[in-house]
């Protein structure tokens, strides 16, 4: 009795199973359409853009034959890049547009350095493009620059190795991340810690979070630097690097710590322009694509 109504019921799942796959055949007989979708916060800054073409050629070298489509999560630079005549797509725009072209298989590539507010937006926007009727089947989203411990350890050897080369044992290195009232921001401190490990005069601040540029400047004086070099730590040399970081006013880092006796030397190139830095987004995309099926 019991081995009867075992029987019956893997026989019903069974069933079930064959009803919906058979469902699905009939109900999408589109073929398999891959595509490449990459998503950056986004610059307004035409010398920044160095950065994502890097990014494209290298992403267009690694799957050569797969359409590669841009969107930015930035909605204040999508709307001062349109008024400019030079629009770009959101990422719900660029997956709806994507939809309608029939593809069914898409790789949406976070090319964010945390996982923060942007990121999270945009899982919740590609989920949701996933199964529509008429949509695509897979989409798989792209972690960005830093999310797994592994990803903070090695994007610390990467861009250590990115360094000055002329910067002498005595100079800092200053990195300036963006910062976010998001619980990511975690990452900052991370960072922070892993280089202090490397190296004592390796100091991370953001603009908008933790650790801040009193906190960096305070390291400083510890350390007793007469000399520090300024890098962006966001994937593009943009507004934030050329003003809140390089900049002349009286608030920008480089002011503030040349006022307390530091000679400063910015750096004007985003994460994203530094191959080796690229190539890590480029591997998170490579997991993103195994994904689709
Ligand atoms: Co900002």
């Amino acid at each position: 009795m019991f081995h009867r109504t075992a029987r019956t019921t893997l026989l019903t799942i069974f069933c079930l199973i064959f009803q919906t796959s058979l469902l699905m055949a009939h109900g999408d007989t589109r073929p398999m359409k891959k595509g490449i979708l990459l998503v950056a916060f986004g610059t307004s800054i035409p010398e920044a853009e160095k950065s994502f073409k890097n990014i494209d050629a290298k992403v267009k070298a690694a799957f050569p034959g797969i359409p590669v489509r841009w969107a930015y999560t930035s909605k204040i630079i999508r709307h001062k890049l349109t008024r400019e005549g030079k629009a770009i797509a959101s990422p719900s725009e660029a997956l709806a547009q994507m939809m309608d072209e029939d593809f069914t298989h898409v790789a949406v590539q976070s090319l964010h350095t945390i996982p923060g507010k942007e990121y999270n937006a945009l899982k919740t926007t590609a989920k949701a493009f996933e199964g529509m009727p008429k949509g695509m089947r897979s989409i798989f989203l792209g972690t960005p620059l830093l999310y797994s411990p592994n990803d903070v350890e090695k994007a610390v050897n990467v861009m250590a190795a990115q360094f000055p080369k002329e910067r002498k044992a005595d100079e800092a290195i200053v990195l300036m991340g963006h910062g976010t009232p998001h619980a990511a921001n975690i990452y900052y401190p991370a960072l922070q810690y892993y280089f202090g490990q490397m190296d004592p005069n390796i100091f991370v601040g953001t603009v908008e979070g933790s650790p801040t540029v009193d906190d960096v400047l305070a390291g400083l004086k510890k350390r007793g630097i007469t000399k520090a070099y300024l890098l962006p730590l966001m994937s593009v040399a943009g507004d934030h690097a050329r003003n809140d970081m390089a900049g002349d006013e009286d608030d920008s880092w480089k002011s503030i710590m040349t006022r307390a006796g530091i000679t400063c030397v910015p750096v004007l190139k985003g994460t994203a322009e530094y191959d080796a830095i690229a190539n890590l987004w480029l591997d998170h995309l490579k997991i993103a694509m195994a994904h689709l099926q």
